[in-house]
């Protein structure tokens, strides 16, 4: 089938003020009940994203606090602003979270979406709450937003948002932004709710997506799900009394690349790096892996990469040794619970059979790091390994080049991930072929420090020149039809 042309990135500019978001996630997530309760930086690249981009903004976050309120009620000590940006909430209960968090969208629109690596699961109940709980989130930007104002929603989990918001408000500018990929049409007509998901998100004015495929993927499907005809990078819907255009494209995400590289360059940031080495045993060569504990991050198969190419010769024992961040995510849900067998079944046979005594070969941290001891490990690493089996952007991979202020440094990277549609420079891999894989450990222990700086400096340029604020004005300025 032929498919539709859609436009790259544009760079037009306009400031995001007096903007409503809407996500799933507020920036900051409640961790413990009671006087326990504490509130830490909320997980995910959403969050990592976002929150820079709004900074000075004249901005207000409508989103759910991580809370389980008992029957609605707001969460206790939910600060109303924060840095200047207001903060609107959403309280779910424990059916909510269970139901439209934990089921529909991440049993099965988070899997589907990601080429159904794992296999999505279909509940009709969960269905409904996740209608019940857009049409909440829907109603609380309703309520927030000024006379012609700008409502920007994002991601998987409030699809239906978009159509509830117009219903209510005609005079809003409506954007919609999705973090992950939008799959092939041939996986997404396996969605008994296609018809509902893909009028939902038509109920904006622009719908952006991570990469061209993906653009091009929901025009396909709105052509043939819903027998319009889209022309170009536009959708003419049709309404009461005529046509009206949403507009469709592609707005690869990037991050605060100037902040990421200020941090690195920190004294003490520059001290953590040199005893985060010597902790590891002052190995020549580090490789790290930064995750979300994702089945689609594809955490065991690098794992089980770097054992195999020490068995078999390719790296040589004495010279490498890897570290593992893994920051618990979504764990209530069955196929999480799993990942984190898998992976810690590939540690535990790795170590068993090529580490020694206080020097394990794979140092394995299952747990979230402050941003300052994360930037340190990427200033302490040789190497990033990012070998997801699917993933809409991937930030991580962003953030260490960043970091690499020396133009040092490697980054392995599946060419799965919106990353590597931009980021050439990286030695890509299909996560798929082990034997590939090891062969580019191998790659990356050999190549010379001419090429890796040559390298490095490419991915630096593309890190600074897309970064978080020209992804935002991008987004926006189409959105508000100040294209130039
Ligand atoms: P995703 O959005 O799927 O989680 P990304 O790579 O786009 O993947 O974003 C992940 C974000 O989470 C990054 O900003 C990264 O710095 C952060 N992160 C990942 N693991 C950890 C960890 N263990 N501790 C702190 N931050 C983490
Ligand atoms: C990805 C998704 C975000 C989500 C984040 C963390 O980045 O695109 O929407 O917020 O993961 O996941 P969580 O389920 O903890 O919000």
């Amino acid at each position: 089938m032929p498919q539709t042309p859609v436009p790259g990135p544009v760079t037009a500019t306009s400031d995001p003020q007096d903007l409503i978001v809407v996500a799933n996630r507020l920036p900051i997530e409640a961790v413990g009940e009671g006087p326990d309760m504490t509130w830490q930086r909320s997980p995910g690249g959403l969050v990592s994203a976002l929150e820079p981009a709004l900074q000075g903004a004249r901005a207000t976050w409508i989103g759910w606090s991580g809370h389980l309120s008992g029957s609605g009620e707001a969460t206790p000590g939910l600060p109303e602003e924060l840095d200047g940006l207001g903060i609107g909430e959403v309280p779910l209960t424990e059916l909510d979270v269970h139901d439209y968090y934990e089921g529909l969208a991440n049993g099965a629109i988070w899997p589907l979406y990601h080429d159904a690596v794992a296999t999505p699961i279909y509940h009709r109940h969960e269905f409904e709450r996740y209608v019940d709980v857009n049409r909440r989130f829907a109603d609380v930007g309703a309520q927030s937003a000024p006379p012609n104002g700008v409502v920007w929603v994002h991601d998987y989990q409030l699809q239906l948002v978009p159509r509830l918001l117009r219903e209510q408000r005609p005079d809003m500018r409506i954007g919609f932004f999705l973090h992950i990929p939008f799959p092939p049409v041939e996986l997404f007509a396996q969605l008994p709710w296609r018809r509902q998901i893909l009028e939902g998100l038509l109920g904006a004015d622009l719908v952006g997506f991570q990469t061209v495929t993906s653009a091009q993927n929901f025009l396909s499907a709105v052509r043939r799900l819903l027998a319009l005809r889209p022309g170009g990078d536009r959708v003419e819907v049709p309404e009461t009394h005529g046509y009206r255009t949403v507009r469709v494209g592609s707005f690869p995400i990037g991050i605060d690349a100037k902040s990421f590289e200020a941090l690195a360059m920190t004294p003490a940031v520059q001290a953590r790096a040199r005893e985060i080495r010597r902790e590891l045993g002052d190995y020549p060569l580090i490789f790290l892996g930064v995750d979300r504990l994702d089945y689609t991050k594809g955490i065991d198969i690098r794992m089980r990469a770097f054992g195999e190419a020490v068995r078999d010769g390719i790296l040589d024992a004495d010279q490498v040794t890897m570290l593992q961040l893994a920051i618990p995510s979504r764990e209530n849900v069955e196929e999480y619970r799993r990942i984190r067998d898998d992976v810690e079944l590939v540690v535990g046979r790795v170590n068993g059979d090529l580490g020694r005594v206080g020097d394990p070969a794979i140092h394995y941290l299952r747990q979230a790091v402050s941003r300052e001891e994360l930037v340190a490990m990427y200033v302490a690493a040789d190497a990033l390994l990012v070998t997801p089996l699917r993933d809409g952007m991937n930030l991580v991979v962003k953030e260490y080049v960043a970091c690499r202020t020396d133009n040092t440094g490697a980054v392995v990277l599946s060419e799965f991930t919106g990353a590597a549609q931009q980021l050439h420079d990286a030695f890509l891999v299909n996560p798929y072929d082990l034997d590939q894989l090891k062969r580019t450990l191998g790659a990356v222990a050999t190549a010379t420090p001419e090429e890796l700086s040559e390298r490095m400096e490419g991915l630096r340029t593309n890190v600074f020149e897309h970064d978080v604020d020209r992804w935002a004005r991008s987004f926006l300025a189409t959105l508000s039809g100040a294209l130039t």
